[in-house]
């Protein structure tokens, strides 16, 4: 049983996940219903022409069999206000940290501003970050990328974007680090069109669905174990 596992996971395959009990390996019979894996997309960038909302829309449409990407705008999220948690939440807020509760991972794609994290962003993430050490993003799988207009930012945003995801727990899924330099170059009819960026940016969501396959196959056993 263990040696299928890791040769599903080793394989990259059928990263949808099955609703019910686990899944169902090779030569058995029983079908279950297929449940897509559900992603939240999160940029930070109100801009219409984003480059950082088009990295994230093209990795919506490239895993779209595998996964449900729903990209998160955030204008609407008020700025944090430590008087306003659990039910004081504001609405918008609320739906916010529902939609990330309810997925099984997260893509952030964040343009560098200030050699930080876009304030639109953190916000948020302080939002979803409460309560501490138990939140909607504790312990919750994130693809991290970074984006630029310069031929050298990126790095620092990226940087800062882990630190502040480790200060939550947040589950950051092992990849090579996704720096889209000169993004505006990289971008045709509001898609990624580089390759060699595009294969960094399907690097980091590819590794983020195999850390949800793998949290789902541990739940799942567990769920057997405890029957
Ligand atoms: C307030 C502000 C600060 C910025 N700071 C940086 C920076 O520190 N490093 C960098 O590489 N680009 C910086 N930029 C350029 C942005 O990376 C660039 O405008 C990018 O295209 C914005 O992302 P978007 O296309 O997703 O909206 C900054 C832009 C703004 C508006």
């Amino acid at each position: 049983m263990r040696g299928a596992l890791h040769d599903k996971l080793a394989g990259g395959e059928g990263i949808s996940l099955r609703k019910g009990r686990g899944f169902a390996f090779e030569g058995e019979a029983r079908m279950e219903e297929w449940t897509p894996v559900r992603l939240i997309g999160m940029s930070g960038s109100l801009r219409r022409e984003s480059n950082s909302n088009a990295v994230l829309e093209t990795l919506r449409e490239r895993f779209a069999r595998r996964a449900r990407m729903r990209i998160c705008d955030l204008a609407s999220i008020p700025p944090y206000n430590q008087d306003l948690e659990g039910e004081k939440r504001p609405p918008e807020v609320k739906v916010l940290l529902k939609a990330i509760a309810e997925s099984d991972g997260v893509v952030l794609c964040a343009p560098e501003f200030n050699h930080s994290i876009p304030g639109v962003l953190k916000n948020a993430l302080d939002w979803a970050s409460r309560p501490a050490f138990a939140s909607v993003m504790a312990y919750k799988p994130v693809a991290v990328m970074a984006t630029s207009e310069g031929a050298l930012g990126g790095t620092r945003c990226l940087e800062h974007l882990r630190t502040s995801l480790a200060s939550m727990l947040a589950r950051i899924a092992l990849a090579r680090e996704v720096i889209i330099t000169s993004a505006g170059a990289k971008i045709r009819d509001g898609r990624l069109a580089d390759p060699v960026a595009l294969g960094f940016a399907c690097g980091a969501v590819e590794a983020l669905l195999r850390e949800i396959l793998l949290w789902r196959a541990f739940d799942s056993s567990n769920r057997w174990a405890a029957q």
